[in-house]
């Protein structure tokens, strides 16, 4: 089932996510929450950091999964996702270090990282909200349009449109890795909640795929339309083929 917030913009897109994401801590203050990376979420990362400054949560039994991470970054490399997610939320609110978790990405045994990082999904006994972005191209995490959906953590090259669209945070597309380490969809897919979040009209005619048209991996997050809890929180310029 799908629920749609169509938000008048970017800002209260941002606190709209961001109260459902303090809901779920008020309701269960140990949940685990599986975070995503990307411009879009900021804006709720920052709400988030408001509400703790604000007494209004507590994040010290929270546990977090995070997406992806670069393959080859370490994570004091400001492009690197553990460097986001530390700059964004981490270091502003009161999580136990102990309860982060993201992708080793100076692994380079892709095998290995990939097994390991399961093994720390697996262990924290299910998602209960899993945040995420959209890509231009419909990719959900890092699983990039392909002909099979994938099952657990994988190792992703990633195409050429997701390196030019990252490239914005590089100082050139060279410096992009070319590799990805990624949660795969099976694995998104068992998270009890999703919670989608999307902005701006070149998000417009990705949504439109995703939601209102076929099931299939050449759209990765098409498959959410099969997930019985998720919620699309967006502005009015991306989910203008919405209601
Ligand atoms: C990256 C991330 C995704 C994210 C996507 C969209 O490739 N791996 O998790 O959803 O970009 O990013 P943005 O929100 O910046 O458009």
């Amino acid at each position: 089932m799908i629920r749609i917030y169509k938000e008048d913009n970017y800002e209260q897109m941002s606190q709209r996510a961001a109260d459902l994401i303090l809901a779920q801590i008020l309701l269960k203050p140990d949940c685990v929450l599986g975070l995503a990376t990307g411009s879009t979420p900021i804006g709720l990362y920052e709400k988030l950091v408001e509400y703790y400054n604000n007494n209004r949560v507590d994040f010290s039994q929270v546990r977090t999964v995070n997406l992806d991470e670069y393959k080859g970054l370490d994570p004091n490399h400001p492009q690197s996702y553990h460097y986001f997610m530390n700059q964004n939320l981490f270091s502003k609110v009161n999580i136990d270090e102990n309860n982060i978790n993201l992708p080793n990405g100076m692994e380079e045994d892709s095998m290995k990282a990939c097994a390991e990082y399961d093994v720390v999904i697996e262990n924290l006994g299910g998602i209960d909200i899993q945040l995420l972005g959209i890509g231009h191209n419909g990719h959900i995490a890092f699983n990039e349009p392909a002909e099979y959906f994938t099952k657990g953590t994988n190792c992703v090259a990633l195409t050429k449109s997701t390196i030019e669209a990252n490239s914005r945070f590089f100082a050139s597309p060279d410096e992009v890795p070319k590799y990805a380490y990624t949660m795969g969809i099976a694995s998104i897919m068992k998270a009890k909640r999703i919670l989608l979040v999307v902005n701006s009209k070149e998000k417009a005619d990705i949504m439109k795929e995703a939601f209102l048209g076929n099931i299939t991996p050449k759209v990765p997050a098409s498959i959410l339309q099969t997930h019985p809890d998720v919620i699309i929180v967006g502005d009015s310029e991306a989910l203008r083929d919405f209601e």
